[in-house]
C-alpha cells in the first residue's frame, strides 16, 4: 500500500469538510482490501452531538457501497501533533476490523494498530455464558 497516496488522498477528503462551529477540518482515507479507496471528512451539526467525525462518514460511504474489507485508514488534519481519533470512531474502525490507523499533520505522520488504539474492542459484547 503507498501510505503516501493514502494521505494525500485524507488531505483531499478534508476541503469537504462541513465543520462550520469548530472550524476544525477533518479528512479520512479508507483503503478497500480491493484497493480501492473511500473518502470521508467532517460533518457537524447545530445540535453539536450529531456530528459525524471522517472516520464514521469514509466507513458509512464504503459499506453502503458494499464493501467491508479494509487495510487502512489515513486522518489529517492540520494540528500541532497528528490528530487522535476519538473513542468513538475506534469502536467504529473496530466492527470492521481496519487493522491499521496513519495519523498525518503537515509535518508527521504516525501510524499504530487498532489494537494499539482500541484493546479488547469488543471482548465479551454479546456473548453470553450458558445458562
Ligand atoms: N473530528 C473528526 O472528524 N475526526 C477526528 O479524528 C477528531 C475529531 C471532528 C469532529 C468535529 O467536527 C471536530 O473534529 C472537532 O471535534
Amino acid at each position: 500500500m503507498d501510505q503516501g497516496s493514502l494521505i494525500e488522498a485524507a488531505w483531499q477528503a478534508r476541503e469537504a469538510a462541513y465543520a462550520p462551529y469548530s472550524n476544525f477540518q477533518v479528512g479520512a482515507a479508507l483503503m478497500a482490501e480491493d484497493g480501492r479507496i473511500f473518502l470521508g471528512c467532517n460533518v457537524e451539526n447545530i445540535s453539536y452531538g450529531l456530528t459525524n467525525c471522517a472516520e464514521r462518514v469514509a466507513i458509512g460511504a464504503a459499506v453502503a457501497a458494499g464493501v467491508r474489507k479494509f487495510i487502512a485508514v489515513a486522518v489529517v488534519a492540520d494540528t500541532g501533533v497528528p490528530v487522535s481519533p476519538c473513542g468513538a470512531c475506534r469502536q467504529v474502525l473496530a466492527e470492521f476490523g481496519v487493522p491499521l490507523v496513519i495519523l498525518a499533520n503537515r509535518t508527521e505522520q504516525l501510524q499504530f494498530t487498532l489494537e494499539e488504539l482500541l484493546p479488547r474492542a469488543s471482548a465479551g459484547i454479546l456473548d453470553r455464558a450458558e445458562s
